[in-house]
């Protein structure tokens, strides 16, 4: 009964004491976020992982992607666990690393690698993060994307330079984060379709981009329109509105507010009672700040959009099990990193780790 795995959870993680930490993603279910040792963003998450070298068990309520960057960034005495294996990202399934290999060729060809970098966002395996290690690039997540874009132009000349930037694969966060807050012209971005020869550009449109955009998305936050924006407007004159920037361009240059998980939720603390939100962003997380807020008044921007189905798959059963085999002796549901891909995978998000601010 829901009653029995509450008081099992609760025992299991009693009994794991500081062998275990656990790290739960603003996306997760209430019922996981309550066994959370810690919550935050991607990049928050990151850093918490590395700065817990003595638990030897790193459960992690999050998608792969996060759990591979936590294996990387930890010694090889932790384990990162992964409480359901089937909690994947749909966007970080939209590059893989043959594909990136072949756009790089593609860049070779046109004569333009030498003046490119990758960045990539942390939605991405780790064989895309050695890539952009290997090459010289960063990792960066949506709480960082304008600095680690700013130094990624610093090294082939500058913003204001002709450098390039190849942007893995959220085509959304790279177009938002180079057109509102580098001013990069929206003519500048050009998205590279990894189903398509050359990307589906010509030489000449490849030689004059400046950030060239994998064709990669989210699809929950895909799914939010300049209409939900129009619309939620004309209902409540007066709204503020807040957006993840893995929306659509004409969503995010529309919203008064754009910042990842975190920054949504401290926007929310600092909000005047009475005041008027709608959240651009997945539904667990926004259904828990409008419980947490009940003297603001917190709309959804789309009510019709859902959960993140993977995030959505880590629940109390599948954290509870993993807790239990672990008191049984196993290493449930391990999540590792080949040598070679880490080596180069951590530069990549030590890059971002030192980047300012
Ligand atoms: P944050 O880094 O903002 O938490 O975003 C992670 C993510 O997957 C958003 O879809
Ligand atoms: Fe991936 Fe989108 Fe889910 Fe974030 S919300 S984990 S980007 S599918």
């Amino acid at each position: 009964s829901p009653r029995d795995i509450v008081e099992r959870a609760r025992a299991a993680r009693a009994a794991l004491g500081e062998r275990a930490f656990i790290l739960g993603h603003h996306y997760q279910r209430d019922e996981v976020i309550a066994l959370a040792d810690v919550t935050g963003d991607s990049f928050k998450l990151a850093r918490e992982a590395a700065a817990r070298p003595e638990a030897e068990f790193i459960l992690f309520c999050g998608v792969h992607f996060m759990a591979e960057s936590a294996d990387i960034l930890t010694s090889d005495f932790q384990k990162v666990i992964l409480p359901d294996l089937a909690a994947g990202c749909s966007m970080a399934d939209m590059a893989n690393i043959e594909q990136v290999e072949a756009a790089w060729d593609d860049l070779i060809a046109a004569g333009i690698a030498e003046d490119t970098i990758p960045v990539t966002y942390m939605n991405s395996t780790a064989a895309i993060k050695a890539f952009t290690g290997r090459h010289g690039g960063t990792v960066c997540t949506s709480s960082n994307a304008e600095v680690a874009l700013r130094w990624a132009f610093d090294q082939v000349g500058g913003v204001e330079g002709r450098g390039k930037v190849l942007f893995l694969p959220d085509q959304h966060l790279g177009r938002n984060t180079a057109a509102l807050r580098l001013g990069i012209s929206l003519d500048e971005c050009v998205v590279y379709n990894p189903y398509r020869p050359n990307g589906g550009l010509t030489p000449e449109e490849l030689k004059n981009a400046r950030m060239i955009l994998w064709r990669g998305h989210c699809s929950v936050h895909g799914r939010f329109s300049l209409r939900n924006v129009e619309e939620i407007r004309a209902k409540i004159p007066g709204v503020t509105v807040i957006s993840h920037p893995e929306c659509k361009h004409e969503v995010i240059a529309a919203s008064d507010m754009v910042g990842s998980t975190e920054y949504i939720i401290k926007a929310l603390e600092a909000a005047e009672p009475g005041s008027d939100w709608a959240i651009g962003t997945e539904l667990n997380l926004v259904r828990r700040l409008a419980q947490e807020h009940p003297d603001k008044n917190v709309h959804y921007l789309d009510s019709t959009v859902c959960f993140c189905s993977t995030m959505n798959r880590i629940d109390l059963p599948h954290l509870t099990w993993a807790m239990e085999q672990i008191l049984a002796g196993e290493v449930p549901n391990q999540i590792t990193v080949d040598e070679d891909d880490a080596r180069w995978a951590r530069s990549a998000l030590d890059q971002m780790l030192a980047l300012p601010g």
